[in-house]
């Protein structure tokens, strides 16, 4: 064999050696947890035969505790880009096989590579992260590594998209960087994320809990909002990535990528006219209205599980990208409190940082009142949710079903924050409350003198209905565009997202603004 043939030969072994990560022993171990490995999962997510891998040769260069007698190559991450859908990702996975898929300053380096390049052609970063922490060993080495991760990972923030699987451990400093992406994905009873262990917390707050309890997949996407979705299992997971990139730009300079519609546009949908209850304190289902309105009813909800007094996520109008916020009247009849004010504006961000204009249906009696609220800081939060309709330039469209009711009012894209265009079911009521507290304050004397006081206070409540609860006062002053029949919404939602096509709204400069966090 010649030289250069022997050369070739030992290419081949190398690479194929590379491709076992930490040894067949350790992969098989990993499926036995359920768990697929780093590659399978890239060649799950990517097109097939698109993955180009880099950095295949990596190895780490600690000497600590005689490491440098165990070396893998590529050192415990794979990297690389590839397609979806024949769009350019780059993407890294953390091989598990290896030390525990544990970030040494190499690995690091190799994820903060694609990170990079991914900035520098402006297409989304995927992070497939399953890992036992910074590798011990490599001690300040590896705590630099997550800390020129988080620094990427900023400046990628609002640039190109950024979506973080956890389909293993993730726990302390490493939750940090999927923490700083746009869309955080668990797998169900694989993955657990949570700063300390259960067993430092057993030591510090006596707290018995286990790593499900502390941070499972169902957790974060219910209680905490840490995750965006749960998911049943690894493929779901990949799956969703997939989906989800289809309503996303590749970056923050292009729009969406459009989808050859399937649906009328001028398709009207009868039952919307009779979905408001006659009873205005009965609620009914949001999702029914979304499932109507958008194209095919295709509809990515985005923290199901989390606020659910607010709905957000994509869809498409006319084979166009929008994101969608929603007042939920079926749970606490659709008052915001401060953890639906955050999952909303963070989602407001999104869709304004990638070009999708924000579809807002409007369903809300207020904020949700109560010491647990305002200890809990509900005036910054909504806050934050006003800010963000407030700075988003993208396409606005409001439709307002029913109650629209002071501060919140404002906060739910309303004119007076740039909305572009407001648009109101004729069952809409905007004032600063509703009828029977209204009454209770300006009336109160009133009612109280009458000889026939709840009779009095139903007729004020009347008269007060009759000026306030319909969308015609604050149409009269524009605040409305139109009032329109329910059945229509789709095709007026359409004409709007097509007339504000060429929209170019600019902000003041600045270094960056001071929203209340
Ligand atoms: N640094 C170096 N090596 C690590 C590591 C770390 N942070 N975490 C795991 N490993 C190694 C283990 O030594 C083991 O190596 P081996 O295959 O050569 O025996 C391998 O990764 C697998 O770990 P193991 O503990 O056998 O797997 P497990 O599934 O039973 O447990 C963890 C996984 C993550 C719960 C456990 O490894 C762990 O607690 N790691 C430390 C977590 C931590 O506190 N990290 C620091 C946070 S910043």
């Amino acid at each position: 064999m010649s030289v250069q043939l022997e050369k070739i030969k030992e290419l081949i072994q190398l690479r194929a050696t590379a491709h076992l990560g930490g040894g067949q022993k350790r992969i098989d171990s990993q499926h036995q947890k359920g768990k697929f490995t780093a590659r399978e999962r890239i060649n799950m997510l990517l097109d097939e035969g698109s993955f180009d891998e880099i950095d295949t040769f990596v190895l780490h260069r600690s000497t600590n505790f005689g490491i440098d007698k165990t070396k893998f190559l590529g050192d415990g991450v794979v990297t690389g880009s590839g397609t979806i859908d024949g769009r350019l990702v780059y993407v890294f996975a953390q091989d598990f096989t290896v030390f525990g898929g544990a970030l040494s300053e190499m690995l690091a380096s190799k994820i903060c590579k694609v990170m990079k390049l991914a900035m520098e052609m402006g297409a989304p970063v995927i992070g497939l992260n399953d890992s036992g922490g910074a590798r011990i060993q490599e001690g300040i080495n590896a705590l630099s590594g997550y800390g020129d991760i988080f620094q990427n990972n900023i400046l990628a923030s609002g640039v190109v998209p950024q979506i973080s699987a956890i389909f293993g451990p993730c726990a302390g400093g490493a939750v940090y960087s999927p923490a700083l992406t746009d869309f955080n994905i668990m797998s169900k009873g694989t993955s657990y994320m949570f700063l300390t262990g259960p067993k430092v917390v057993k030591t510090v707050t006596g707290e018995d809990v286990t790593q499900e309890q502390l941070g499972g997949a169902s957790v974060h996407a219910s209680k905490s909002g840490v995750a965006h979705f749960a998911v049943d299992n690894e493929e779901e997971g990949i799956r969703l990535i997939r989906h989800l990139l289809s309503f996303i730009p590749q970056n923050n300079m292009e729009d969406a990528p459009c989808v050859e519609p399937t649906d009328a546009i001028d398709r009207v949908d009868d039952a919307l006219n009779e979905i408001i209850p006659d009873q205005p304190n009965k609620g009914y289902n949001m999702y029914e209205v979304i499932g109507t309105i958008v194209d095919n009813g295709e509809f990515l909800e985005i923290h199901r599980d989390w606020a659910k007094n607010i709905i957000i996520g994509f869809a498409r109008f006319n084979g166009q990208s929008v994101g969608i916020v929603a007042n939920q009247p079926m749970v606490m009849a659709g008052a915001l409190d401060s953890n639906a004010s955050r999952k909303a504006a963070r989602f407001v961000r999104f869709c304004d940082a990638f070009n999708i204009p924000l579809v807002t249906l409007v369903d809300v009696p207020g904020f949700l009142p109560g010491t647990g609220q305002e200890y809990n800081g509900v005036i910054v939060h909504g806050a934050k949710l006003l800010y963000a309709y407030g700075e988003a330039t993208v396409p606005k469209i409001t439709v307002t079903l029913r109650k629209s009711y002071g501060g919140a009012y404002i906060v739910m894209s309303s004119k007076h924050l740039r909305s572009d265009v407001n648009l109101a079911w004729p069952s809409a009521e905007i004032a600063v409350m509703g009828p029977a507290g209204a009454v209770e304050v300006i009336f109160a004397k009133e009612v109280a003198a009458a000889e026939n006081p709840a009779e009095a206070a139903a007729q004020k409540e009347e008269e007060y209905r009759k000026a306030f609860a319909n969308p015609y006062n604050a149409a009269s002053y524009g605040f409305m565009d139109d009032v329109i029949e329910p059945r229509n919404t789709r095709f007026r939602i359409i004409r709007a997202l097509e007339q504000l096509r060429t929209k170019k709204q600019i902000n003041p400069a600045k270094k960056h603004d001071n929203l209340p966090l």
